[in-house]
């Protein structure tokens, strides 16, 4: 073991300055949150979603913290894809890191259940993060080494761990698809560790995004009462684990989905034995 190995220190263990990042719904929630996190240490960074407006938006609030770019593109698209891959070349040149964060969910009861709903969150939360990753392995691969993997992050859910416990609102789509795309994590992990590129899955329990504004308004206390640690997810929480993840700390985790959801998913709503 050389001695440059020997440095524990957090500066040396998740140090990110000088590597590249796409990140695909970069421009609200946990993907903004995720963006400035990886800015803020040293990333050049490109955020993606489908709209200009707020493209431009993020790009404002993210460019004090440094270099970084926001192209709108469709990932359910081919065509936005290769788009958006020719931008990653143009202005990343290789990929350090794709963090496959765009998500969509759809709620309604079964017998309402739309196809189109159940095809649209398919295509964002899965079909997409398989196409964007496989296109995306060329520019992967240029910034790969087995000393310092390039690095695909999915964002899961808790709720592809467990059926969701917050019942009154059927997401059928949305916990198939997120089960689906953590064992597609590890199916690529294992195809794309020879080839020095680790893939692993986060997932959330619930942060505060679009998202989960309708949930939180109607449900937040079961929401806090299915939680062991009593609370929703903070900023720095996901970006701790995106950190982590895309650092030197992370090199030997591939294939892992890693919960940050307090240990909901493991709770089934478990209140505490009280005394009468
Ligand atoms: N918040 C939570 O509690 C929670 C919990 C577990 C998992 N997650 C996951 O975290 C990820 C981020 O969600 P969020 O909570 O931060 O929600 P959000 O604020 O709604 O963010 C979703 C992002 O994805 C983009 N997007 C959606 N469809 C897209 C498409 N076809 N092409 C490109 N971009 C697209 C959206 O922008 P446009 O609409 O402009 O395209 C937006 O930037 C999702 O994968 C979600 O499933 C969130």
């Amino acid at each position: 073991m050389s001695e440059s190995n020997l440095d524990f220190s957090a500066s040396k263990l998740f140090n990110l300055e000088g590597m590249t990042a796409l990140v695909t719904g970069g421009t609200s929630g946990l993907g903004l949150i995720m963006a400035k996190a990886y800015l803020q240490n040293g990333v050049k960074v490109l955020i993606t979603s489908r709209r200009q407006k707020k493209c431009d938006m993020a790009l404002r609030e993210l460019s004090e913290y440094g270099e970084c770019q926001a192209f709108a593109a469709d990932v359910t698209k081919a065509d936005g894809r290769s788009k958006l891959l020719a931008r990653v070349e143009d202005y990343l040149g290789v990929l350090n890191i794709l963090l496959n964060n765009a998500g969509a969910n759809w709620g309604a009861s079964l017998e309402d259940y739309p196809d189109e709903g159940f095809a649209k969150v398919m295509d964002t939360n899965l079909n997409a993060v398989f196409s964007l990753t496989r296109d995306a392995v060329p520019l992967l691969s240029k910034a790969a080494s087995a000393a310092d993997p390039a690095r695909v992050i999915n964002i899961g859910s808790m709720d592809g761990l467990h059926v969701p416990v917050v019942q009154r609102v059927p997401t059928f789509a949305y916990s198939a698809s997120k089960a689906a795309l953590h064992h597609l994590t590890r199916a690529l992990a294992v195809e794309l560790g020879p080839r020095h590129i680790t893939v692993n899955a986060v997932a959330p329990g619930f942060f505060e995004s679009r998202m989960t504004d309708y949930i939180f308004e109607h449900y937040f206390e079961d929401i806090e009462a299915d939680c062991p640690l009593g609370r929703i997810g903070q900023a720095e929480e996901m970006a701790g684990i995106a950190v982590y993840l895309a650092s030197r700390a992370g090199n030997y985790t591939n294939g892992a989905v890693i919960p940050v959801d307090g240990g909901t998913n493991v709770s089934k709503g478990v209140k505490p034995w009280t005394q009468s």
